[in-house]
């Protein structure tokens, strides 16, 4: 690689001081699991149960990203991979600037996963495995992308011709096959509360 001549600065406000001024710690909470699990519809709940106690948090999705900031790429292992890192890198700065992230992708490969785990410390990182079986994921298909990917109409579909990863040692897991929304917000409230202590 040539020399790029760019020099990190280091701002003035510090990222204790707005901890200590927003009144909670900053981190990411990381939701890995098949398309229609539930990740982006838990990411969201809980957005606004921590918005409503004044928490600052952001929840984004693959949809969302992927209309903008990740427009240019696709679904190959390696756009996946980019996809991914630039994620990770944005909310680093996200939390930088103090705020929690609830980041919801599919995050299908092992090792990508532990690459974005890698950008943060085990204080400011939860892993939440959204489980739930392919099949009923299937069945669910809210988007109707698992029909069009079973009519081949989508090719390297995660679940259907492209492989998940199943999280081997996530923090948390959330089976979506038994847990309300509800449910697995309170859960994930719990956890960041009691066992992150991050509010
Ligand atoms: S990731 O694999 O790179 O983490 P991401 O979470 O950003 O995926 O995007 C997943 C969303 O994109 C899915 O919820 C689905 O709506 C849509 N999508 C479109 N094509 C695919 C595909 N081939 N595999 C998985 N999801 C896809």
């Amino acid at each position: 690689m040539t020399e790029r001549h760019v020099i990190w600065f280091d701002g003035y406000v510090k990222r204790e001081e707005r901890n200590k001024k927003y009144g909670h710690k900053s981190g990411v909470v990381w939701l890995t699991g098949l398309s229609a699990s539930g990740k982006s519809t838990i990411a969201h709940h809980l957005e606004r149960r921590l918005f409503e106690e004044g928490i600052k948090v952001y929840a984004f999705d693959g949809d969302n990203i992927r209309h903008g900031l990740n427009s240019d790429l696709g679904f190959s292992p390696e756009d996946r991979r980019e996809n991914l890192r630039r994620i990770a890198e944005v909310a680093r700065l996200f939390v930088d600037a103090g705020l929690i992230v609830l980041a919801a992708f599919v995050s299908p490969y092992k090792k990508d996963r532990e690459f974005v785990k890698s950008k943060f410390s085990p204080e400011e990182f939860v892993e939440v495995y959204v489980k739930c079986p392919p099949e009923v994921c299937e069945m669910r298909d809210p988007k109707g992308l698992y029909k069009k990917a079973r009519k081949g109409l989508i090719k390297g579909y995660t679940g259907v011709d492209a492989p998940y990863e199943e999280p081997e040692n996530p923090d948390v897991v959330i089976d979506t096959t038994k847990l309300s929304v509800y449910e697995a917000v309170d859960e994930l409230y719990a956890y960041l509360k009691q066992v992150k202590k991050w509010f």
